[in-house]
């Protein structure tokens, strides 16, 4: 039974991070009981579970269950407005990619309901929505917390907040963003040995799992150019959009009118010698795809850069992050975050993370 102490979940998106997410709350339920966490509406973009009485669905099948139900979703109108009349306060943890979800953040936020989520769109998007939603929240005292749109569940946009916050002035960030990017130059262009062919290296990367369906939806940048924007946005900077700074593209130009991935993939290995000149141009260098923000000069950009094989963004293994925070306090030794950027359980580990410390201000 319901009581004003409990606290309602919405979860929207049951996916890699969504399930992973859903394992976490139920041990977080079991360890943390009270306030009561409650579960009462879960989706996809095609089924829905949850029940006008906000009675509570159970944390051990919920998936199943969704997985079995007929019930469409609510408009997400309606479901903000369901939310907002619970018995208690409420939170949605949206665990989706979807545009139109964020863009519902200012109205959930003004009616009280806080958000915890690893969506990039609402913070990378356009400057206006970025400012609706932290007016929103300033207005009602519901909270929202992304950590996990940078870096996954890596502590990014908590230390950057703590260094804002703390009075420390963050003069540079820089940073291997991309789990994917970093995977691919860390075998393409190793720091001993030559590395293996471009279009290889991006086939074995998309037989692993570690880019897009679509690679082109990687190598085009923007997702990097994304998280800079929130970065540069939490630093200071007003970024009006993810497109508004220099971004470069992997793409050959010859193939960015592709009409597939496939046919994308099938062409990419007659532009190897591209990628091999600039490789090559690097000379006792080793090239890297990093996204970097100069405070100071207000100069954002994402790109191919060249490292001395000491750097540790030269170093980095696997399909690592790092992530570099320059400031007065730190000098010339950077703060340094670094660590898996990507993966169902090390996200959902960003986002219940970000659900306690809702939950610790709103108990
Ligand atoms: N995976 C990672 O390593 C990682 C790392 C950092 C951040 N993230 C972020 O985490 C989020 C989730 O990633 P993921 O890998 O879990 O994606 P995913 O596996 O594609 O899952 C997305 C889920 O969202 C649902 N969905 C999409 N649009 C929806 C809508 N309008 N209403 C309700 N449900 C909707 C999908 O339902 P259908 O299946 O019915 O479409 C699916 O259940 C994304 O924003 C991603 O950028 C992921």
């Amino acid at each position: 039974m319901a009581s004003a102490s409990t606290i309602f979940i919405a979860v929207i998106g049951a996916g890699g991070v969504g399930k992973c997410f859903l394992t976490q709350l139920r041990d977080l339920a079991v360890r943390r009981p009270s306030p009561k966490l409650s579960l009462c509406y879960i989706s996809t973009s095609r089924r829905a579970l949850y029940n006008d009485d906000y009675s509570a669905i159970n944390l051990d099948n919920a998936i199943d269950v969704l997985a079995a139900s007929s019930k469409a979703p609510p408009t997400l109108t309606d479901l903000v407005a369901y939310l907002s009349k619970a018995p208690g306060k409420a939170i949605i943890v949206d665990n989706t990619s979807s545009q139109e979800v964020a863009e519902t953040y200012p109205t959930a936020l003004k009616l009280g309901v806080s958000i915890v989520t690893p969506n990039k769109k609402a913070f990378s998007g356009s400057y206006q929505l970025w400012q609706d939603i932290f007016q929103a929240s300033a207005a009602s005292g519901a909270k929202v917390y992304h950590e996990s749109s940078v870096g996954a569940g890596l502590p990014v946009i908590s230390t950057l907040k703590d260094l804002v916050e703390t009075g420390d002035e963050v003069t540079k960030i820089e940073g291997v963003f991309s789990g994917t990017m970093s995977f691919l130059f860390n075998s393409f262009a190793p720091v001993i040995g030559s590395g293996g062919k471009w279009s290889e290296e991006v086939k074995k990367a998309k037989a692993l799992g570690y880019t897009e369906p679509d690679p082109r939806d990687d190598l085009n940048g923007l997702d990097v150019a994304r998280k800079l924007t929130i970065l540069a946005r939490l630093a200071g900077l007003p970024v009006e959009s993810p497109t508004s700074f220099p971004v470069e593209s992997l793409i050959p130009k010859e193939l960015e009118s592709c009409s597939s991935g496939d046919e994308f993939m099938e062409k990419l290995p007659s532009f190897d010698q591209q990628m091999e000149e600039k490789k090559a141009s690097a000379g006792d260098k080793v090239i890297r795809f990093v996204g970097s923000i100069d405070v100071g000069a207000k100069d954002v950009k994402v790109g191919l850069q060249t490292f001395d094989p000491s750097h540790p963004i030269a170093a980095l293994k696997g399909s690592d992050n790092i992530i570099s925070f320059y400031t007065k306090r730190y000098g010339n030794n950077p703060l340094i975050v670094q660590g898996a950027g990507a993966g169902g359980d090390v996200t959902a580990m960003g986002v219940t993370a970000d659900l306690i410390k809702v939950i610790g201000q709103l108990a």
